[in-house]
């Protein structure tokens, strides 16, 4: 069994943006520019826009990250977007998520410009992903692809079962896995899936992505299968510093023994998506979307 360091692999890929990021400077052209919107105080949420300001700073880009108060209504959020869509200097950007209840995801994502849609939720990415046009592909899915890649999985063939049908993370996985290039045979397993203990076991490859911790269990998957989980719940937990600790969708300690990689919860796939983000804000510089 190998453990997916998903901390490792993001690693190597942050150099190699910014060996492009150099390049792509070199040759002329403005620093690319990523600018994150966040709306209200979600702690997770704070946390994760500290991460990808990190991130922009260690490959090269230059960020900002725009703090809105809670009370901030859906008028002025698109009037923000707005404007960031109508900046040339703004490659690409971000409104994270989720958003105050008052508002509307749907209206947000379909606000930002698709050009500049570097987390790939816009519409019009979904359906240029679909029909394997350049597009910016959504992080997660990414991020898992690039696990794969680095570890050279074999997928041609293989069954993947996906489990969770979510708009950012479930669907397009399914869709990608199942294009030319990787091959699989995919089974997109949700809540109102019948016998969900049998088809997972049938999976070469399995990634776990329904948000309910610890789902996975060791009667569920075959040996020698591949498990990505995608899953990070907080719980509340009197051995850490914080008071909590994140568990993932499969239970880890007793379907490690059985499968031949398997992504930790923290450390597998969490460190990749922000990779994917910054691959997304380079291509958009470089205009390739
Ligand atoms: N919230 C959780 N994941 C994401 C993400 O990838 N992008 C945004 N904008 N919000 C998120």
């Amino acid at each position: 069994m190998q453990i997916i360091d998903g901390k490792e692999v993001a690693a190597k890929l942050r150099k190699e943006i910014a060996t492009e990021v150099e390049q792509w400077m070199a040759a002329g052209h403005p620093r690319p520019y990523l600018v994150a919107i966040l709306v209200g105080n979600d702690g997770a949420s704070q946390t994760y826009v500290g991460h990808k300001e990190k991130c922009c700073n260690e490959v090269g880009f230059r960020s900002t990250v725009l703090r809105l108060p809670e009370e901030t209504t859906e008028a002025q959020l698109l009037a923000e977007i707005a404007q960031l869509n109508a900046d040339p200097e703004v490659d690409g950007f971000i409104v994270q998520l989720p958003l105050p209840k008052h508002i509307s995801e749907q209206k947000v994502i379909e606000a930002i410009d698709p050009r500049k849609d570097v987390d790939g939720f816009h519409p019009v990415n979904t359906g240029r992903m679909i029909s394997g046009l350049p597009a910016y592909l959504p992080a997660t899915p990414d991020g898992i692809l690039e696990l794969l890649r680095h570890y050279k999985i074999e997928t041609a063939g293989k069954h993947c079962v996906v489990i969770g049908r979510s708009n950012i993370v479930g669907r397009p996985m399914a869709n990608l896995l199942s294009q030319k290039g990787w091959d699989c045979t995919v089974t997109l397993c949700h809540s109102r899936t019948q016998n969900l203990k049998e088809v997972v076991r049938s999976g070469d490859i399995i990634i776990a992505a329904l948000g309910k911790a610890e789902f996975v269990t060791a009667d569920m998957v075959k040996e020698g299968a591949v498990i990505i989980d995608v899953g990070i719940t907080r719980v509340k937990s009197d051995k850490t510093k914080t008071g909590w600790k994140l568990l993932g969708d499969v239970k880890f300690d007793e379907v490690a023994p059985k499968c031949s990689y398997i992504t930790p919860v923290p450390g597998g796939v969490g460190p990749i998506t922000i990779i994917s983000l910054m691959k997304n804000t380079l291509k958009a510089a470089r205009k390739e979307v």
